[in-house]
């Protein structure tokens, strides 16, 4: 089974809880790769019309983790644009997760999920888990329960 994990970052932080990720994953004896969602013209979060560079390609992977941050209470542009554009999620599993620096998971964290959830369950995904990192609140323990969650789900 060849796991992808597939973020946007802006700042460094999902890409950093997709780097402890990747590496919890492989101790856990899982093939698996990151990739990254880049904005064409840089990612700062700016502008309405915007498209992907080389959106990564999700059929060689049989489970997937789509990560982003969360921007004004939603999620990011840049993810939400890249999720749109996959044409299928048929049948495959697929775990969630967001980060945000806000305290509370409902500045935005709850809503970033659902967002993610229904775009992937409207083509055919299978939505295993969820998880959101509050940047400064037990970052650590958190990213730590979801790598051990998501290494059981596939
Ligand atoms: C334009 C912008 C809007 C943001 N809006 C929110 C928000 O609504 N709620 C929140 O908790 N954090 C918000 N943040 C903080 C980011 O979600 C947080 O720092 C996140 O971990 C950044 O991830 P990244 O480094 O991968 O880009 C915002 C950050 C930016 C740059």
């Amino acid at each position: 089974m060849k796991i992808g994990i597939i973020v946007h970052s802006y700042t460094g932080n999902t890409y950093e809880v997709a780097k402890k990720l990747e590496e919890k994953l492989k101790d856990a004896g899982k093939d698996v790769e990151i990739q990254r969602v880049k904005k064409v013209g840089g990612d700062e979060p700016k502008g309405k019309d915007i498209e992907i560079e080389n959106p990564p390609e999700v059929d060689k992977y049989d489970a997937l983790i789509f990560g982003s941050p969360v921007h004004a209470f939603s999620l990011s542009l840049a993810m939400k644009t890249y999720l749109e554009q996959i044409s299928t999620l048929r049948d495959k599993k697929i775990a969630l997760f967001v980060t945000k620096n806000l305290r509370f998971e409902w500045t935005g964290g709850t809503r970033a999920i659902g967002q993610m959830k229904k775009i992937c369950q409207s083509k055919g995904g299978i939505i295993m888990g969820t998880g959101i990192v509050i940047w400064n609140k037990q970052r650590d323990q958190k990213i730590n329960e979801i790598a051990e969650k998501f290494a059981t789900l596939f």
